[in-house]
């Protein structure tokens, strides 16, 4: 496995202890995203870390899931079906049943399985401690600041919880556990600059979406963000349109890990497995997030 000390880094690979793993919402091509069967496969089919979306509930819980609402992976509108509201994000009227509408006694009650396959019902939303003490010991966590402006405005500090949740682990230190270090990644440039501010010396990745490549892939812009960053975590077709993003960000001493690599969509003739071989050996790039840490090519 990996880690070294976050802000002390020269080389953008240093980081990372060789090429690296990451479980997208767990093993979420075999099990339900976020679960503990996601957790629990990804760890046993060898992935570096674990990854965790934030999302915060009524009640102030840090909860692991993708989408601010909880209606794709739970059965809540079975359970709660007078619940759903519509709120403005962005400009835009977005219907669902939300998951700060809901207290975590509630998002307890859903099934959080069914979704994906019988097999595993009743499987439940973790807790981000849930999550810790199931990867703690096994792997590394890579926590998501998720959305943490909508959350600022309905009056929480997103990144004060996840310092907080990983100091009671003992894990807000960078080296603080050899065997769970811990990465911490957001596209929100804000979010990362608070917590730096707030003292906290583990590793951050800058998320970069399509939509803010020419924004942020210069080689000025590249500099500025190792300012708040340590590496860089654009969408995979920023990649292979542009490979000479990752020796740029190398040199800014940035590493490089793009999102998402997945069995499913694969074009004719080509695996997950050949996919990220070419992402790792020919860009160059240091670790990778995907749905199939099975098919991860060590070499
Ligand atoms: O965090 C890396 C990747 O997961 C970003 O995309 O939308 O799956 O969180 P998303
Ligand atoms: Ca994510």
């Amino acid at each position: 496995m990996l880690l070294v000390c976050g802000l002390a880094a020269g080389a953008g690979a240093a980081q990372y202890r060789g090429k690296t793993a990451i479980a997208h919402r767990g093993a979420s091509a075999y099990a339900p995203e976020h679960t503990a069967a996601a957790y629990r496969l990804a760890i046993d089919q060898g992935a570096d870390y674990v990854e965790q979306d934030l999302q915060i509930t009524k009640d102030g819980r840090l909860v692991c899931l993708h989408d601010l609402t909880l209606d794709r992976t739970t059965n809540v509108r079975d359970v709660f079906p007078g619940r759903s509201r519509t709120v403005e994000r962005e400009g835009k009227a977005v219907t669902g049943w939300h998951v700060s509408d809901f207290t975590l006694a509630e998002i307890k009650q859903l099934d959080a399985g069914s979704w994906f396959d019988a097999e595993f019902k009743g499987e439940k939303v973790l807790t981000f401690d849930e999550a810790i003490g199931l990867v703690k010991g096994r792997a590394g966590l890579y926590p998501e600041t998720k959305a943490p402006e909508v959350y600022g405005s309905l009056g929480f500090d997103m990144e004060r919880l996840v310092i907080e949740t990983l100091s009671r682990h003992g894990l807000a230190e960078p080296g603080a556990d050899a065997k769970t270090p811990v990465f911490i990644q957001s596209f929100s440039a804000e979010s990362l600059k608070k917590m730096r501010a707030m003292g906290l010396r583990l590793p951050l990745l800058f998320l970069i979406g399509e939509q803010d490549a020419d924004t942020w892939l210069t080689r000025q812009r590249l500099k500025e963000i190792r300012a708040f960053a340590d590496g860089i975590g654009p969408a995979k077709g920023i990649i292979s349109a542009r490979p000479e993003i990752v020796a740029w960000a190398h040199e800014a001493g940035l590493s490089v890990t793009p999102y998402t690599f997945r069995s499913s969509g694969q074009p004719a003739g080509q695996t997950v497995r050949d996919e990220m071989r070419r992402f790792l050996y020919a860009f160059g790039v240091d670790a990778l997030f995907t749905d199939n840490p099975d098919q991860f090519p060590r070499r």
